[in-house]
């Protein structure tokens, strides 16, 4: 069994991105199961609180997630043309301490309502990854544009044929992920 942990980094309840997500859960294929996570709990980095009490129990529990899973799916909104502040924050506090990144399959997607579907903020996370030593698989892409069109208003998946680009890219990616 390939296991494929996902982020959303939106905390929004209709979020496309936590949308995309859920559907991608849906579409794991046979050997592989892919949880989803949101971000909620983990708190704002803090180089003092650190110091002083070490990391908080939630990016504690996050790392271990991100330790125990074969690959790493970011499924990523876009804010001003970059990487939204709550996923960076949480990746950044995942990154001190022992290194759970080193080496880890990660792949990215996003959604978003306007033409260009997380273009940016997709490639404003290569320099992260690449900074943490992760494996890329960029064989695949999925930018889902208009997502207004393509979720309902609870955020769900309606879209067809981005469902059917969604199971390729997550058979793809698990296959680069898996054993
Ligand atoms: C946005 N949005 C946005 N969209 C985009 O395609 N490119 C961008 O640069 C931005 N910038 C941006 C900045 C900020 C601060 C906000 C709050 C929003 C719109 C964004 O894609 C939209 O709000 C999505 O719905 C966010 O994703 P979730 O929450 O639906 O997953």
């Amino acid at each position: 069994m390939t296991h494929i942990l996902a982020i959303s980094g939106s905390l929004r309840k209709a979020s496309f991105n936590t949308g995309l997500m859920r559907a991608a859960e849906q579409e794991a294929p046979d050997g592989v199961s892919l949880t989803g996570m949101t971000l909620h709990g983990i708190p704002l980095y803090d180089g003092d609180e650190e110091a002083a009490n070490g990391l908080p129990e939630a990016v504690n529990a996050f790392k271990d997630a991100i330790k125990r899973t074969d690959g790493l799916l970011l499924v990523t909104p876009e804010y001003n043309n970059g990487v939204p502040g709550v996923f960076k924050n949480a990746i950044d506090w995942a990154s001190r301490g022992p290194n759970v990144f080193g080496g880890k399959p990660v792949a990215i997607i996003g959604a978003s309502p306007g033409g260009f579907g997380t273009i940016l903020g997709q490639n404003h996370w290569l320099p992260v990854i690449r900074t943490l030593g992760m494996r890329p698989w960029l064989e695949g892409r999925l930018m889902v544009s208009r997502a207004g069109d393509q979720f309902d208003a609870e955020g769900n998946l309606t879209d067809e044929s981005t469902r059917e680009r969604l199971s390729e890219f997550v058979a793809g990616f698990a296959a680069f992920a898996g054993p």
